[in-house]
């Protein structure tokens, strides 16, 4: 299932801008003790009985995460044969989860099939074949803001789910500052990767729309952004262009634009804290059930 792939992943500088925002926001520390504090007793639920467990990553990116939960995974059921699908269309990312693989001593046992695809090929893959591979567990972590139709992309992936099965989602919260700056600034920011920003309360709507099952979480997080505001800071100018989606936040917007933006930064989505100025980049957890 490696061909016809259309460009839909994170490439070039992006891919350094996103593991820059990683490393600076923290958010994988969050969803780690999040996973921590969840998982155990979900995957328990889900595996009781079952010889077999099948997992999906869905834009895993690097899989730091789709790494994380399978090794918990792996300590509820050592025995059970645990296979792994991922879907992952950026050919940068997805090397460097195979590569990081090769090098987890517990995931040797864990055979991967790597799809270097986008979600929409994937399905017409799936669909092409008749018979489609089930899964127990998949999850889809930060990454619905890029489809085209996000609710078909839900409404697809549900449907392989097993019996007793989850789909996770996490995603920027409704209310965070990521929802408040994207949707005040829509017109200026939706221009590039991301054409229509949604929030988790808009996966929240529809996933009732739906009439879908699912247990809701949230986790809390904030990001250092004063040096935004530092004038030359290139730190501050690296944190702008992520969260504006630009290749250059200072080259993309005029003056009144950038004051703009900045001042509902930190008016609206920062509180602060012994000076620092900490945005909210809180996330919320969907579990569906199958
Ligand atoms: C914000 S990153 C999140 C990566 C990873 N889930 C994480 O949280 O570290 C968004 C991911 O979605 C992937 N992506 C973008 N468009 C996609 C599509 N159409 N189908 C599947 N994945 C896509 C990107 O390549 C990237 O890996």
């Amino acid at each position: 299932m490696e061909s016809t792939t259309t460009q839909a992943g994170y490439e070039g500088d992006y891919v350094q801008r996103f593991q820059f925002y990683l490393q600076h926001s923290g958010e994988h520390t969050v969803m780690r003790e999040f996973m921590d504090k969840v998982l155990p007793a979900e995957f328990a639920r889900i595996g009781e009985g079952k010889s077999d467990l099948n997992f999906l990553g869905v834009g895993s990116g690097q899989g730091e995460m789709e790494s994380y939960m399978l090794n918990i995974l792996q300590s509820k059921f050592p025995t059970t044969p645990i296979s792994a699908h991922i879907v992952e269309p950026s050919i940068a990312l997805i090397e460097n989860f195979k590569a990081s693989v090769t090098k987890a001593p517990n995931l040797q046992k864990v055979p991967f099939t790597w799809h270097p695809v986008s979600c929409a090929d994937y399905e017409k893959q799936v669909k092409g074949m008749g018979n489609a591979h089930k899964f127990d567990f998949m999850d889809m972590i930060q990454m619905l803001y890029y489809m085209d139709d996000y609710v078909a992309v839900i409404k697809f992936f549900h449907s392989l789910l097993r019996e007793k099965g989850r789909l996770m989602i996490i995603h920027e919260a409704a209310g965070s500052g990521w929802g408040t700056l994207w949707s005040v600034f829509a017109k200026d920011l939706c221009t590039k990767s991301v054409t229509k920003y949604i929030s988790g309360g808009d996966i929240k709507g529809e996933l009732d729309k739906m009439g879908l099952k699912y247990e809701q979480h949230s986790i809390p997080n904030t990001m250092d952004i004063t040096e935004c505001f530092v004038e030359g800071s290139k730190l501050g100018a690296m944190l702008l262009d992520f969260m504006t989606d630009q290749d250059s936040f200072e080259k993309a917007y005029s003056p009144e634009t950038r004051a703009k933006i900045l001042d509902l930064l930190r008016n609206k989505c920062c509180t602060e804290k012994n000076g620092r100025l900490l945005f909210d980049c809180s996330l919320t957890c969907f579990l569906v059930h199958a």
